[in-house]
């Protein structure tokens, strides 16, 4: 009985491995024939049926969707293989979208993928056997597969499932995530720097991956701490052979929540208020300070597709009868058109955020701008980058405010401050045609504070 549950194991095990390609990572020049994949990467489908939660966490996790998103899909085919068609420059840059969104796509159709036909020959997507042959990069950028073709894990194992998998380190490095969550463009300018900015942080000076986050069972650290799943790694269920697998200490979730998953953003920062004296100035200026705490993002907040993504804040103060107070920043615009820290001080922002951000809000992006001088939403269109106030990893920055309190004010002012965080602008989505990205709250605070009167006279 149980030989033959060994014997059945080893004809799955060693099926599924027979898939895999021996090959290194030269890509020929020539178009593969229709017929015969030249790196025939296993359908993801096709480890659903023994790693059931592994596949079902992977299906919600923006890997999955990185082709399939609207975003992505109709950026690259409205705007970039039109342009790429045209101009020959282009046509480099266009492959390496596919290398990071389809990368299985990118091993096996050496062309410019111009059609989503094209494209749905393969599996699109960061595919689990992608990740799980993937062995290192070679110096010009392609992808090394896998020797043994074996797939690589966290585990030590021996016996039957050795067939079909090895341990491997190089998973566990922020390195295995870096080659794609860093992009330059075909003028040489750094677009995507996720992992550049967490080599630099602590956490990437101690070596504390990336994985440690985003594929612990919360999606980022709790009180400093990465919690994970314990459990088995794969549910065999081969008809009357339901064999009860090893149990793990850590298991690693697959969802992957990013700027997407609006339940993980909504924890990632936190907000706090310090107040120090609660008696106004001369002016009637009651000064205080709010604190943005980026302790548990391991790089910078936003960060990713900076050219998209932005974050501001909205601090209001109500009088106990629901009068509002009015709050601004100590410091205000610079008053040159690129002040882009404050929405609507830069002569750009009438065009790219339109209504997004009320104005004078305190921003946090970066501003990539074009041949012209003029920000840019397109990472392929950019020259330069010419701000950058995003929040560092585990960064407390400090953002001064004050209270312009009415006359002879005293009793009770209720503080409130709210960051919110887009995807993307809402002029971006218009002009691709394609849904609108809510703004996210990521992180509120109240305070109630009592003033003591200064000026009457006692
Ligand atoms: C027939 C069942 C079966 C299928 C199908 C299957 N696996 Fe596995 N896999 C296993 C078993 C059993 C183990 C060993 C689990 C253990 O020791 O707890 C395993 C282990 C692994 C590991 C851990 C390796 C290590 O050494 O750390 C990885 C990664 C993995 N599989 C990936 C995949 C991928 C990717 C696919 C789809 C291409 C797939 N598997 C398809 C049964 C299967
Ligand atoms: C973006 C790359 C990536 C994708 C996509 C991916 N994995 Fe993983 N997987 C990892 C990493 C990283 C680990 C942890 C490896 C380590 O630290 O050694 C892991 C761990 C595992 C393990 C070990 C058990 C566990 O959960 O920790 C299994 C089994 C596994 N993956 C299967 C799959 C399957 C099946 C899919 C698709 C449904 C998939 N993986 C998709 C990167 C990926
Ligand atoms: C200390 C924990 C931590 C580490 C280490 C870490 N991250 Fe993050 N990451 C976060 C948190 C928290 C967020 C924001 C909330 C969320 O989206 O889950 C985030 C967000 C992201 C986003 C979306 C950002 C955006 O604004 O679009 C990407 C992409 C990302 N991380 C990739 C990585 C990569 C790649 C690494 C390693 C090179 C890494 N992270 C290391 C905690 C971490
Ligand atoms: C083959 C390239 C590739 C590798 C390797 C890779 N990623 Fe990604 N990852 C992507 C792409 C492409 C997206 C964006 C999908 C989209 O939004 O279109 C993404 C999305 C993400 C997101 C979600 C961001 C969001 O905005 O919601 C996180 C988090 C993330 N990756 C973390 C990791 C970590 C951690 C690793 C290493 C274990 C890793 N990735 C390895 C290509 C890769
Ligand atoms: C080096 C790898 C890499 C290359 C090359 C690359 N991307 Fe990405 N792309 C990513 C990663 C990783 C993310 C996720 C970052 C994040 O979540 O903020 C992403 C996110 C995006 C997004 C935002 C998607 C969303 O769901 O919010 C768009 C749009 C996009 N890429 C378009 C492109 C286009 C078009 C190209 C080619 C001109 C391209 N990318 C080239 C890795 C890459």
């Amino acid at each position: 009985m149980k030989n033959s549950f060994i014997m059945l194991l080893l004809v799955v095990l060693t099926a599924c491995a027979a898939d895999v390609s021996q090959n290194g990572a030269v890509l020929p020049d020539k178009e593969p024939a229709e017929s015969r994949l030249l790196y025939p990467y296993a359908p993801s489908g096709q480890c659903k049926g023994c790693h059931a939660d592994q596949y079902m966490q992977y299906e919600e996790s923006m890997h999955a969707k990185a082709f399939t998103n609207p975003l992505f899909n109709t950026q690259y085919f409205k705007d970039v293989v039109p342009r790429a068609q045209r101009d020959p420059a282009l046509v480099q840059e266009a492959r390496k979208c596919i290398a990071c969104h389809a990368p299985t796509v990118f091993m096996n159709y050496t062309g410019l993928v111009s059609t989503p036909e094209q494209a749905n020959n393969f599996e699109t997507g960061v595919t689990c056997d992608f990740c799980h042959t993937l062995a290192g990069y070679a110096d010009n950028g392609d992808y090394l597969q896998n020797p043994s073709g074996k797939k690589q894990g966290p585990f030590q194992i021996s016996g039957a499932a050795s067939h079909h998998s090895e341990y491997s380190g190089f998973m566990q490095l922020g390195d295995y995530c870096g080659r794609c969550h860093n992009a330059t463009n075909h003028v040489g300018l750094e677009v995507k720097s996720t992992y550049y900015e967490w080599r630099e942080s602590s956490y990437g000076k101690r070596g504390f991956a990336c994985q440690e986050c985003h594929m612990n069972k919360n999606g980022f650290l709790r009180d400093g701490n990465a919690e994970f799943d314990r459990g088995q790694a794969a549910q065999m269920n081969l008809g009357l052979h339901n064999r009860k697998q090893q149990e793990h200490e850590k298991l690693y979730n697959h969802a992957f929540p990013g700027a997407h998953s609006i339940s993980e953003l909504q924890d990632a920062l936190l907000l706090d208020f310090k107040v120090g004296t609660r008696a106004p100035d001369e002016a009637g200026r009651l000064h205080f300070t709010l604190v943005v705490n980026n302790e548990r993002s391991g790089h910078k907040m936003p960060s990713g597709s900076s050219d998209l993504r932005f974050m501001w804040l909205v601090v209001n103060a109500t009088t106990a009868d629901g009068a509002t107070v009015p709050v601004e920043l100590s410091v205000s615009a610079s008053g040159s058109a690129n002040d882009y820290s404050i929405a609507g001080a830069s002569s750009d922002d009438a065009a790219i955020l339109q209504n997004d951000v009320p104005k004078g809000a305190r921003l946090y992006r970066t501003v990539l701008i074009n041949s012209a001088g003029r920000q840019s939403l397109y990472q392929y269109d950019a020259v330069e980058n010419v701000f950058d106030n995003r929040l560092n990893a585990a960064e407390l920055r400090k953002e001064r405010y004050y209270l312009k309190l009415p006359a002879l004010y005293s009793g009770k002012i209720k503080l409130e401050a709210h960051l919110y965080y887009r995807a993307a602008p809402s002029s971006f989505t218009k002009r691709l045609q394609i849904k609108d990205f809510s703004p996210v709250l990521v992180a509120s605070q109240k305070k109630v504070l009592t003033i003591e009167m200064p000026h009457a006279a006692h």
